[in-house]
């Protein structure tokens, strides 16, 4: 993947690794479109680095398809194509079985699912069309196991994660790329809520250099750090009842 010059879209720029990621992708001459509902954030993210290349914002909520499909209208009128989409968009909820709660499912699904397959859809076209482009999404490396509290959003991951392999399966004939991105924990808004002790918790500074730099490497799966990689890994290989056993122990309170 080469960024100088490319148009990039992005969802999620207002916060955390997509915030991170708009200003460092501008330092590699991207032309950035950039997403989310707060644009009052967009639009100070926009003034600060600006300067370094072609960067827009639009206030979209993935959520809404029509919003997906008025949003990309707007940045092709305005970039004239799109090489890239980072979907990034992301909410993630920690709540027990003692308020169990449909509607923080709908939008763990609405945003984490929808708001990457609205893009996709819009997008996939033109991309096999031109036999060209890179679809890039975010999941985590929470996407293999049922945690206690967090169901919802490891599911959502999960099915993003099998979503993006079948898409890059069938793309690869029209040489459309499609790129799986698995943090672990990253100090951002996200994780500034939860309140345990979150094993090799990275900056997010270094998480997007990780991810740029896996970028630009083509690589299908982009994981860090590697601790909790390898712990995932092993997560998802010991028998179910050591799992439950590990996974029933309360966590460690955080000393932030
Ligand atoms: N931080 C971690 O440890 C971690 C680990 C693994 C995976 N991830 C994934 O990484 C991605 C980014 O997470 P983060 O930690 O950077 O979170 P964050 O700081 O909370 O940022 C979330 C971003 O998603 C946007 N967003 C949420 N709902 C939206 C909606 N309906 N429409 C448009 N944009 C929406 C927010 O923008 P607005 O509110 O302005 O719309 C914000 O820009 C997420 O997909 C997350 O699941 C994070």
């Amino acid at each position: 993947m080469n960024f100088k010059n490319s148009v990039v879209l992005l969802t999620g720029a207002s916060s955390g690794i997509g915030y991170q990621l708009a200003k460092d992708l501008s330092l590699e001459g991207a032309r950035l479109a950039l997403i989310s509902r707060r644009t009052e954030i967009l639009e100070s993210l926009v003034n600060q680095i600006g300067g370094q290349s072609e960067i827009k914002y639009y206030k979209c909520d993935v959520t809404v398809k029509d919003e997906v499909h008025n949003t990309i209208e707007l940045i092709i009128k305005d970039f004239g194509n799109i090489d890239i989409a980072i979907l990034n968009s992301g909410v993630s909820y920690r709540s027990s079985v003692l308020n169990y709660n449909s509607s923080e499912a709908e939008t763990t699904f609405n945003t984490n699912v929808f708001g990457q397959i609205y893009f996709i859809e819009e997008l996939i076209p033109d991309f096999i069309k031109n036999k060209k482009g890179y679809i890039v999404g975010i999941s985590s490396l929470a996407d293999g196991k049922g945690f206690p509290k967090s169901g919802f959003y490891a599911a959502s991951k999960a099915a993003v994660t099998i979503i993006l392999e079948s898409l890059r399966i069938e793309l690869k004939k029209y040489n459309v790329k499609v790129i799986t991105v698995k943090p672990g924990f990253v100090r951002t808004a996200m994780t500034d809520k939860n309140e345990f002790e979150m094993p090799f918790l990275m900056d997010v500074e270094k998480g997007s250099k990780i991810i740029i730099k896996g970028l630009k490497k083509d690589k299908r799966i982009i994981e860090f750090p590697w601790q909790t990689t390898i712990g995932a890994k092993i997560l998802r290989m010991i028998p179910t009842k050591l799992f439950e056993a590990l996974a029933s122990k309360e966590l460690k309170p955080r000393t932030k």
